[in-house]
């Protein structure tokens, strides 16, 4: 199977890493890529938003499947262009990526499917934020109804920031506080009501230390999710996935690819936070590195319409722990073009591995850093404490002015 995997990041690393564990892929492609990932892929420079030219590239190299990593393609309908021009595809139609696009379509879809989430409401005025501020009160969760990379969301006991915030959308998701851990849940589908769950993960948001700071993309994950109460992985199906995936169908609009709860466990059960039609970067990069069934007929089921919902799936016991490397800055101003050094010396801690998520090679050939976060630092283990040594270990070896790391990430699994 030709595979061509779409996206630039620390994700769409990790998928070509299981890919190429996997005997059946026998021709890895990768647009745009990135340096980590041209060591196992061969990378094309396409802009990974354009449907045309990903479809065209794909028909150029005469690949099997394509693999759209980031959310921007989906909602752009990358994926429509591929299937147009009679490539598989996974990943969702922008009609149906729309349940990650919009907050509003979102909160719509979930309150028709019954689905738990925190209570909310859409404004598109200043009297109609004022009057839901008010409803559900402080903590104010306040989330642009766009896409927004992460950024489109305050969590915030100020009410002026609150409103702020709000004046600078033109619609706007205001909601009830969840408290709780969160965690993500990956559901691949196949565009009929069938799924199947893989591993839990859990993903550190804030940018620093003891969940403080601002929201990211994430600086850290692992799996498995030890703490969470028995039977909770085995009521998620029937709780946030299936009704969603009928909701969507009845819609018109069938899902398939990865449809990703992002769950918080409170006090009155599992709440849905948002979901997502992707994988989560960097929780997918623990999962995979703790999946052992092969990863490419998973992927080519989803696209065309084959998955088995009752597939067994194997699964390493141990803990995979991912800590993300961040550039000086990050999440408000990161520096792009600091050099890196140390990647080879990590990359050999015995049970470590390092991905490349925002990195390039500059004029002289030197590892630069190119974006927020730059680099993930994988580590697996028999136990959290190892795998977290293990990760913490390998980290000290890289060496970039700056750096923006977290010290805790998996502490919460002692
Ligand atoms: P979202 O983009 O909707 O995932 O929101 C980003 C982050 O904001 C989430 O991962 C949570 O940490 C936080 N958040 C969003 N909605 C809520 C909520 N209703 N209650 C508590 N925290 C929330
Ligand atoms: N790490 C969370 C996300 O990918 O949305």
């Amino acid at each position: 199977m030709k595979i061509l995997v779409v996206g630039p990041g620390g994700r769409e690393h990790a998928i070509i890493k299981a890919l190429s564990r996997d005997p059946e892929a026998t021709a890895l492609h990768a647009a745009p890529g990135n340096p980590g990932i041209a060591v196992l892929a061969q990378c094309h420079p396409v802009d990974v938003c354009d449907g045309a030219a990903v479809a065209a590239l794909a028909v150029e190299l005469g690949v099997d499947l394509v693999v759209i990593g980031p959310e921007a393609p989906l909602i752009a309908g990358v994926a429509d262009a591929v299937r147009a021009r009679g490539v598989a595809c996974f990943g969702p139609t922008e009609a149906a990526a729309r349940i990650e696009g919009s907050k509003a379509f979102a909160k719509d879809v979930m309150a028709a499917a019954g689905v738990p989430t925190a209570r909310s409401r859409t404004c598109t005025s200043t009297v109609e934020v004022e009057a839901a501020l008010t409803e559900f009160g402080s903590p104010y969760v306040v989330k642009d109804d766009g896409l927004a990379a992460g950024k489109g969301v305050i969590v915030t006991d100020d009410i002026d920031q609150a409103r702020a915030h709000a004046a600078g959308c033109d619609r706007v998701v205001i909601e009830e506080y969840l408290a709780g851990p969160e965690f993500s849940a990956f559901a691949l589908c196949d565009g009929s009501t069938r799924s199947v769950l893989l591993a839990l993960a859990r993903d550190h948001k804030r940018a620093y230390d003891g969940d403080l700071g601002p929201n990211t993309g994430g600086m850290g994950a692992y799996s498995p999710v030890s703490w969470l109460p028995a039977g909770v992985e085995d009521t998620l199906a029937a709780t946030v996935v299936d009704p969603v995936l009928a909701e969507l169908e009845k819609r018109g609009t069938p899902f398939s690819g990865v449809l990703f709860p992002g769950l918080v466990l409170t006090t009155d059960g599992v709440k849905v936070i948002e979901y997502n039609a992707r994988f989560g970067d960097p929780e997918i990069q623990v999962v995979l590195e703790r999946l052992e069934t092969p990863l490419a007929g998973l992927l080519m089921a989803c696209a065309t319409g084959t998955l088995k919902s009752d597939v067994a799936l194997d699964w390493s016991g141990d803990t995979a722990l991912n800590i993300v490397i961040a550039s000086d800055g990050y999440p408000t101003d990161p520096v792009a073009g600091d050099t890196i050094t140390g990647l080879d010396a990590a990359g050999s801690v015995e049970g470590a591995h390092i991905l490349h998520a925002g990195t390039a090679y500059n004029d002289t050939g030197e590892l630069v850093a190119a974006g927020g976060r730059l680099l993930n630092v994988v580590a697996r283990a028999s136990t959290p404490e190892l795998a977290r040594a293990t990760a913490y270990e390998a980290l000290a070896h890289v060496e970039l002015r700056g750096k923006v790391v977290r010290s805790d990430i998996g502490q919460d699994l002692a």
